[in-house]
């Protein structure tokens, strides 16, 4: 029998809520799941909880729309775990407000979360999965992406991320990677 070596997955958002349940159902499916989140400690306990089940998880404290964040996070991920060939997207805030109300702080940091935060993690893991002939990118779109009220901001970043994941499947389909966007309805945790 071939032994295949595990596959490595980051989930970024991971410390709680769906990012979480994401990773822990990618360690339950087998693969070493790294859980990036700009809350280190809440990353961790989602760690522990896949470790607890008897996976292999690494926390990793990284803010996903700072460019150098990234590097180093990706970078600490395949030197501790191994090259990533999956990418989740989920790192996700909201700054609801009506149009007329809704600050530039507001409508920037929705966009560098969602969309500057999968671009820069997308084009750091990238080049692993070109390497290796073989990704699978999820990004987490919102039945928002179709509009919203009170969510100008966010619905135009998760419009957004359907535009950027069909064109990764453009640009990244020729070497065995898939882009995928789902756009969930209103969900929370029990
Ligand atoms: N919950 C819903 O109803 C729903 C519906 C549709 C889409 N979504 C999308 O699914 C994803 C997850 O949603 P959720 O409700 O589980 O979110 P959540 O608020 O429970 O968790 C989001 C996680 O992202 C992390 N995060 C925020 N900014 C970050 C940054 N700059 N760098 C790294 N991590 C950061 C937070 O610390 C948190 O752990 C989001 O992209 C959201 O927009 C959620």
């Amino acid at each position: 029998m071939t032994e295949h070596p595990q596959r490595v997955a980051i989930v970024t958002g991971a410390a709680r809520g769906i990012g979480a349940a994401t990773a822990l159902r990618l360690a339950a499916d087998g693969l070493a799941v790294a859980v990036v989140d700009l809350e280190a400690a809440a990353a961790k306990e989602t760690v522990g909880a896949i470790e607890a089940a008897g996976g292999r998880g690494l926390a990793v404290g990284a803010d996903v729309s700072d460019a150098e964040q990234v590097t180093a996070a990706v970078e600490r991920v395949a030197a501790d775990l191994g090259a990533p060939t999956v990418l989740v997207n989920n790192a996700g805030v909201t700054r609801d407000n009506l149009l007329f109300r809704m600050t530039e702080q507001d409508w920037d940091t929705v966009m560098g979360v969602h969309l500057r935060g999968s671009f820069l993690m997308t084009r750091a893991v990238q080049q692993h999965m070109v390497e290796a002939r073989w990704g699978r990118i999820v990004n987490l779109s919102s039945t928002s992406a179709l509009g919203n009220r009170g969510q100008a901001n966010y619905s135009a970043a998760k419009a957004g991320l359907q535009g950027f994941t069909k064109t990764l499947a453009i640009e990244l389909g020729r070497f065995g990677i898939t882009a995928n966007a789902i756009a969930p309805g209103f969900s929370r945790a029990t």
